[in-house]
């Protein structure tokens, strides 16, 4: 369904208090419409300086921003910088420090991050870093980035050791999730990106899984009525979740929901898996998981594998791969001490943690899933 263009603006507030109120000073809205970018100058008082961080392979959505802020009449300069991953490396970070020292960037001064999570993790890192921390917003342009990677604040670059090892928590001073921009994308990162989305729903919000259910064709089509109400219901959950836990000390761990397995799985694919295909299968391992541990009904678990199965995301893994798996799983940066740990469904909306598992469990679970 198309037409949906005109409507107004949603905007769900991450963290307390009003923008600029020292009392929640890392207060932001994250903005879900169509044609947004007249909202972007606005979220930034007082910068004279702005660097534009896109993608060199998708330059026309830098200069849209770019040509926006210098009709506001900032001073913009872009860094246009490698695809995907490549984009998350030092010598990138140190490439973008070049241009805002060489621009005289001073802490008024402000980054924008235009792209997929690659790249709003990078400009978000980037901006973290720079004088100890200058204004950043976020115009996600992947549905991921939308609803996971641009909203948060946690930003970060790769090491030759592993993903994400360096960062830092820098909430933006706004996001801007133009949905326009979901036109050009492959309808496979669409749906990969429908997985954290699902996550949402399982883990705090069951209209989610009723939408998906109610409609699979309007669920994967980027101008439905349906997909925008499921980016806003996406973002929201992450939002409330954010707000109470800024640091990831325990709340924050439910939106990791899946991602125990799904990160074992990127390792072992070295990444040739996408982050959403990878959690999707997570989610249906943990799912299991939680049956085996006796949290988790039946019917959920099925209810897991429908949802997925009717939005063309993967639930099955290959088989024969358990000893890199659980290699895979103890490397986890998340794991703490020598215990597994696992977010598990009691229910929908109930997550409950697993600590350190019976290691027959865990191979059960993937023999279950795998194919
Ligand atoms: N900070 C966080 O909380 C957080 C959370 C989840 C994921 N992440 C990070 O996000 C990254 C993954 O993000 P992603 O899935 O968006 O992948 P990505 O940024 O690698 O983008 C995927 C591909 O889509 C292209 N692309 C982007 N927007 C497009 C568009 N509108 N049309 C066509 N092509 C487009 C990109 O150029 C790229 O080739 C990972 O690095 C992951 O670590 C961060």
């Amino acid at each position: 369904m198309s037409g949906t263009h005109t409507t107004t603006p949603v905007r769900i507030r991450v963290g307390s208090g009003a923008p600029g109120d020292p009392a929640g000073p890392d207060a932001y809205d994250v903005v879900v419409g169509h044609d947004l970018l007249g909202e972007l100058p606005g979220l930034l008082p007082g910068a004279r300086r702005v660097l534009v961080v896109c993608s060199a392979g998708r330059p026309a959505a830098g200069e849209q921003v770019l040509a926006r802020l210098a009709d506001a009449g900032f001073a913009v300069h872009l860094a246009a910088v490698p695809d995907a991953e490549d984009a998350k490396t030092a010598q990138v970070a140190a490439s973008c420090w070049a241009l805002l020292g060489q621009a005289g960037f001073t802490r008024s001064d402000a980054v924008v991050g235009v792209g997929g999570g690659a790249v709003t993790d990078l400009a978000g890192f980037v901006a973290a870093t720079w004088l100890r921390g200058v204004r950043v917003v976020q115009l996600p342009t992947t549905l991921l980035a939308m609803v996971d990677a641009a909203v948060g604040g946690k930003t970060g670059i790769n090491t030759a050791e592993g993903k994400n090892l360096v960062g830092s928590f820098h909430p933006p001073v706004g996001v801007l999730a133009d949905l326009v921009t979901l036109a050009t994308l492959p309808r496979r990162d669409l749906v990969a990106g429908l997985a954290e989305v699902t996550k949402a729903g399982f883990i705090a919000d069951p209209r989610i899984l009723e939408l998906v259910e109610g409609d699979t064709a309007a669920a994967t089509a980027w101008d439905s009525a349906v997909l925008r109400e499921l980016v806003e219901r996406a973002i929201a959950v992450k939002a409330r979740v954010v707000t109470e836990d800024l640091k990831e000390s325990s709340l924050r761990e439910i939106l990791n929901y899946g991602h125990t397995f799904a990160h074992a799985v990127e390792q072992v694919e070295h990444y040739r898996w996408r982050h959403g295909d990878a959690v999707s299968v997570g989610m249906i391992y943990a799912a299991e998981l939680g049956r085996l541990a006796g949290i988790t009904p039946a019917g959920l678990v099925e209810r897991h594998r429908a949802v997925a199965a009717s939005l063309g995301q993967p639930v099955t893994y290959p088989a024969g791969r358990w000893d890199d798996l659980l290699a895979a799983l103890r490397r986890d940066k998340k794991t703490r001490g020598d215990l597994l740990r696992f977010v598990v469904l009691a229910d929908v909306g109930r997550p409950v943690r697993l600590e350190g598992p019976d290691p027959e469990l865990l191979v059960e679970a993937y023999r279950r899933v795998s194919d």
